[in-house]
């Protein structure tokens, strides 16, 4: 059983769990087995964020994307299944990641499922991809971060690539995302390999 699960955070940058989700289900949808999971914990904050940030909450983003497509848990439900090990998942990501919830995971303190979906990949070693968020970066948010990537997560800051050409806000995310697909070991509807430089191609 394949099961994916997004943890979105009150980072800024809401735009990259949002398209992430959508993508995810994209590729899913048409490239896994029947009835591959798709999770998704968002906390308080993040919510919060993606209202400023979009002018729409969560539920109306939800819904976009079909309704029952997506599993949604409760951030302060630590009763989830989410919170055991035995739960098995493909890939976890956080997107974006918060200072907050990086200091927690880096810590191992846990006062949400979100911390706990984390500690959870890190101790059964399951895939765990973080996209921290936030400028200038303070030594403790590094000191945080190296430990993260030392106990096995990968570390993706939301910093994305222009060399594509991107024309758009969506398409410089997407362009980001497809990197992240590929670090979670999902299908990659967003895929778009580097061929070299259009000279070399005769785009220009
Ligand atoms: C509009 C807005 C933008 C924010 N942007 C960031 C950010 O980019 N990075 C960050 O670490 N915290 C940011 N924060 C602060 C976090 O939301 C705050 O630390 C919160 O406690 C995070 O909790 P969580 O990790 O449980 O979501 C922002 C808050 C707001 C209201």
């Amino acid at each position: 059983m394949e099961r994916y699960l997004v943890c979105m955070t009150g980072a800024s940058g809401s735009i990259y769990g949002l398209r992430l989700l959508r993508a995810l289900a994209e590729g899913l949808d048409r490239a896994s087995p029947p009835g591959t999971e798709l999770h998704l914990v968002a906390s308080t904050w993040a919510s919060r964020v993606i209202a400023e940030e979009t002018g729409r909450d969560l539920g109306s983003w939800l819904a976009d994307l079909g309704p029952g497509r997506i599993r949604v848990h409760a951030p302060e439900d630590l009763s989830s299944p989410l919170a055991s090990g035995s739960f098995r998942l493909s890939g976890t990501v956080v997107i974006p990641a918060s200072m907050a919830t990086i200091g927690a995971l880096a810590s191992g303190t846990v006062t949400n499922l979100i911390h706990r979906a984390g500690a959870v990949a890190l101790k059964e070693a399951w895939p765990l991809v973080l996209v921290p968020r936030e400028s200038p970066l303070s030594l403790i948010d590094l000191r945080n971060l190296t430990s993260l990537a030392e106990a096995g997560a990968a570390v993706m800051p939301a910093s994305p690539g222009f060399y594509h050409r991107p024309g758009d806000i969506d398409a410089l995310v997407d362009g980001f995302l497809a990197r992240v697909l590929d670090r979670l070991g999902a299908p990659n509807p967003l895929a778009r390999p580097w061929l070299g430089p259009r000279s070399t191609q005769g785009e220009d």
